[in-house]
């Protein structure tokens, strides 16, 4: 590093690169208070130079080629903040390899290139920190990584998205059309720049899919988790999960298990009691249940300028500090010894076991439910609760609520029922936990 100036070269000043250079800015002697140098932002690739100089005033060098920013040899750290994993892939990798320290907070190209990355940097004896790709300003990373490590731990589950939480609250709270709700997220800063990514599940999977590797030591593989997102969630099925005592929230759920680990999103039933279910708007939640401490909670914002830019700035004073210790004695990349990284298998979706609420239309006649009830208990699926709504004059909508299930043994119930001649609807199926 260059004497007490640790110099900065910032991939990006959007949402989060330009809440980084404020940060940076308006705390620049806290800052170094904490990390001991001054750290200086000196270089910037954007598309748009013009609208960029504006931000940041003559003395900063800007550029629209990131290969060449990567290159320079007065940077210390590059911060990789324009997202996606074709160009940001090159030029992390192209950093390493130049010998600088990386931060980000792009969790998608660690989800799909984490490995590589880890790998290469490992190799060159440097940093790659990513706070701000998990849960925007949230310290859980540091949390799993760091603050958990006595414990095994045995599951986490977590709203990891603020667009979608967003979304789901202005619904259910005051009504607003998800169309609405879609692009007031976006006029936030909350959304992805392909928002299908928030709204399919496919951002909360990134993040989740680097939880799973941190708190269970197991390599980043995003291919293999179940990917569930809130386009096709009913607002019927919002208001009957409220009458029935739960709420619904896009969850991010790894849980450990014997054979394997469970990995998946998707819109989930929880009951209103718990903390979870009472996360509102942008605000991001992770659980975490550790053998040793217990359940423990996180809570804050999990997307925005200035939450997100608080997780990359915490990395880039994290870096300054360690820069100067022995590689081999700082914290490990996904909290495990790169060599003791076990093979545990990620559980097919159909031996995840659940509770489930399924939700169906039928001719309202006797025998309905009879056949029903028996289709369920051959199945292995034993009935919780159940409630049953006239529509119109014939038909009636029946919920199930089950115990624990496994979801194999749901869906060959859901395929036979589907067969029923009385069935007039798509079976809705969605899961339910307890968070216990
Ligand atoms: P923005 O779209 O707001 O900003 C992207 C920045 O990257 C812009 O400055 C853009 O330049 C620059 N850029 C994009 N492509 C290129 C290119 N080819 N060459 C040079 N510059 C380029 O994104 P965000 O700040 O919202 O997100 C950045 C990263 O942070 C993403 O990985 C995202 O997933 C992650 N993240 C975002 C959060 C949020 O709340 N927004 C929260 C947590 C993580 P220009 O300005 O000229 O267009
Ligand atoms: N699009 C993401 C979200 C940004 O809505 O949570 C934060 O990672």
């Amino acid at each position: 590093m260059s004497g007490s100036l640790v110099r900065v070269g910032l991939l990006g000043l959007g949402v989060v690169g330009g809440g980084t250079w404020k940060v940076l800015a308006r705390n620049a002697e806290e800052i170094a208070r904490r990390a001991g140098h001054h750290i200086k932002v000196v270089a910037i690739a954007v598309r748009d130079v013009e609208k960029a100089r504006k931000l940041v005033g003559p003395d900063v060098f800007i550029t629209r080629d990131g290969m060449e920013l990567v290159r320079r040899p007065d940077i210390d750290i590059v911060v990789e903040l324009i997202g996606g994993d074709t160009l940001a892939r090159e030029w992390v990798m192209e950093a390493l390899r130049q010998g600088k320290h990386v931060v980000t907070a792009n969790k998608a190209l660690l989800a799909m290139h984490g490995n590589e990355i880890f790998a290469l940097a490992s190799s060159r004896g440097l940093m790659v920190g990513f706070e701000a790709a998990v849960a925007g300003g949230i310290p859980i990373v540091k949390a799993i990584r760091e603050g958990l490590t006595a414990n095994r731990i045995q599951w986490l589950a977590g709203i990891i998205n603020g667009t979608t939480n967003f979304i789901l609250s202005e619904m259910r709270s005051r009504g607003v059309s998800f169309a609405e709700a879609l692009s007031d997220a976006q006029r936030l800063g909350y959304a992805e720049t392909d928002p299908t990514f928030d709204v399919e599940g496919v951002d909360a999977a990134h993040k989740l899919t680097l939880l799973a590797s941190l708190a269970f030591g197991i390599p980043v593989q995003f291919d293999k988790a179940h990917v569930e997102g809130i386009s096709d969630l009913a607002s019927e099925d919002i208001a009957h999960a409220e009458r029935l005592g739960y709420r619904i929230k896009l969850l991010g759920i790894t849980r450990y298990r014997k054979e394997g680990i469970e990995l998946r999103v998707h819109p989930t039933l929880i009951p209103v009691e718990r903390v979870l279910a009472n996360v509102e708007g942008a605000m991001n939640a992770v659980q975490v249940y550790g053998d040793a401490v217990g359940g423990t909670l996180y809570y804050g914002q999990g997307a925005g300028e200035l939450p997100t830019a608080s997780a990359v700035v915490a990395d880039l004073v994290d870096v300054t500090r360690l820069q100067a210790a022995d590689p081999e004695h700082r914290v490990p990349y996904l909290a495990f010894q790169p060599d003791a990284m076990v093979n545990t298998p990620i559980l097919p979706m159909s031996d995840v076991i659940s509770s489930y609420y399924l939700r169906l239309r039928v001719e309202d006649r006797p025998g309905v439910l009879a056949d029903l009830a028996r289709i369920l208990a051959d199945s292995d699926i034993s009935i919780g609760s159940m409630f049953q709504e006239p529509h119109g004059v014939n038909d009636a909508d029946i919920i199930f609520l089950s115990h624990q299930a496994r979801e194999g043994d749901v869906d060959r119930a859901i395929q036979k029922i589907q067969t029923l001649p009385f069935v007039k609807s798509k079976v809705t199926r969605l899961r339910v936990e307890s968070l216990l």
